[in-house]
């Protein structure tokens, strides 16, 4: 083996390997969004199963950004007990562990239905366009900073509940990624327009966040560098957005998608990974970014094989690997890898998973499940 198993620092942090579990929402809180049984178990798992970081899944920071019920989230000083229950539950087993910090924006249209509220929020309205069916409305300046307060609070808040870090969710269709397309960002006022004033939203919350939680706490994004539509946020862009949070004090930087195309393979989470060349399919990306920062880069999407993992760091493309498909199925393949097994993650990249969580159901693979049923 080569790297994959050394240590890393991210802002004084140390994991004990450069394996990272991406965010992975498991739509497993309590009805009333406060963490479960069944969640601390999956964490204790995760934890055991050796994985040198863990990245929760998303947690809102506040009910205009909330996507379902069953999520949790830092919105107020009540979540702090249970919160800090699930970083004890990966700490006993001596893992690391950081919150991904959440806001929805027009993706939250579903649950703001459900509740029988306003429509969504996001930068600009976009009411039944053809990627987006629900409509939403443009927030207002107010609105905005309030989301901007509402990420900074929920830092302290992770900080207080003893997780080792956080890290903003800005990628994947939500929030801060719809703030930095073009495509769903039209607005004329200093958010909006030139890429700058698109950007402005992230670096807004990144100081906002490091002026509660202070200079030696690690702060990280998961950044949508480039969006998997036309006419969406293009990579030099994406790149340039990376440098500048690198710049602005950013801790460690993992590399995804923006807004979602219209299928499995213009999203962040394709199928088809078994094929040649289908592995690994954004670590270009990571690797871009990577020679432009001088803070950890955490490469992630489809990566199945400790050779594909060991090859992103020896050829310096990413200081990190994250998973999340294959830790959901087989929690203790790092330390399965670690142990001489190297063969390929289970994970087949069917997606079951993420249609069970569109289902409304807690997450599950689909392999544990035809076992269970003979
Ligand atoms: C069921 C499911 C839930 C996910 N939840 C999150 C999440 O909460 N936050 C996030 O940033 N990404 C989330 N993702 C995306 C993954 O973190 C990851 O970026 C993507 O699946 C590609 O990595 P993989 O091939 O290792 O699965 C989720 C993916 C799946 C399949």
């Amino acid at each position: 083996m080569g790297a994959l198993f050394t240590p890393l620092s991210i802002k004084g942090l140390i994991l004990a390997n450069r394996l990272m579990r991406s965010a992975t929402f498991e739509q497993a809180a309590t009805k009333d969004g406060e963490v479960s049984p069944k969640e601390l178990a999956l964490y204790r798992d995760l934890a055991t199963g050796g994985v040198g970081l863990v990245v929760t899944g998303i947690i809102n920071v506040s009910e205009q950004g909330r996507i379902s019920p069953k999520q949790n989230s830092l919105s107020h000083d009540g979540h702090i007990p249970g919160m800090a229950r699930l970083a004890r539950e990966v700490h006993d087993q001596g893992g690391k562990v950081a919150v991904q910090l959440f806001h929805a924006g027009r993706e939250a249209a579903r649950m703001h239905a459900w509740r029988g509220g306003g429509p969504a929020v996001g930068p600009s309205a976009s009411p039944g366009d053809d990627i987006f069916a629900h409509e939403n409305r443009a927030m207002t300046q107010e609105e905005i900073l309030q989301v901007v307060e509402d990420f900074g609070r929920a830092a302290a808040r992770a900080r207080e509940a003893g997780f080792d870090g956080v890290q903003v969710h800005a990628a994947h269709a939500y929030l801060l990624s719809q703030f930095l397309s073009p495509r769903t960002n039209r607005r004329q006022d200093e958010w909006g327009g030139s890429s700058d004033n698109r950007l402005r939203l992230h670096l807004e919350v990144l100081a906002a966040i490091r002026s509660q939680v202070g200079p030696d706490y690690p702060v990280m994004f998961k950044l949508g560098v480039a969006d998997g539509l036309e006419g969406g946020l293009p990579l030099e862009e994406g790149l340039k957005a990376a440098e500048l949070l690198a710049r602005a004090g950013c801790d460690c930087l993992e590399i995804s998608q923006g807004l979602r195309g219209h299928d499995y393979q213009q999203s962040e989470f394709r199928t088809k990974v078994d094929k040649p060349g289908g592995e690994a399919y954004f670590r270009s990306w990571a690797a871009e970014v990577k020679r432009r920062v001088d803070i950890p880069v955490a490469a992630v999407g489809g990566v199945r094989t400790p050779e594909t993992a060991e090859d992103i760091l020896a050829k310096g493309e990413a200081d990190l690997v994250a998973l999340s498909r294959p830790l959901i199925s087989e929690p203790g393949l790092p330390a399965r890898w670690r142990g001489g097994d190297t063969g390929r993650a289970r994970c087949v990249s069917c997606n079951k998973c993420f249609e069970q969580i569109m289902l409304g159901r807690s997450i599950n693979c689909i392999l544990d499940r035809e076992k269970a049923e003979g």
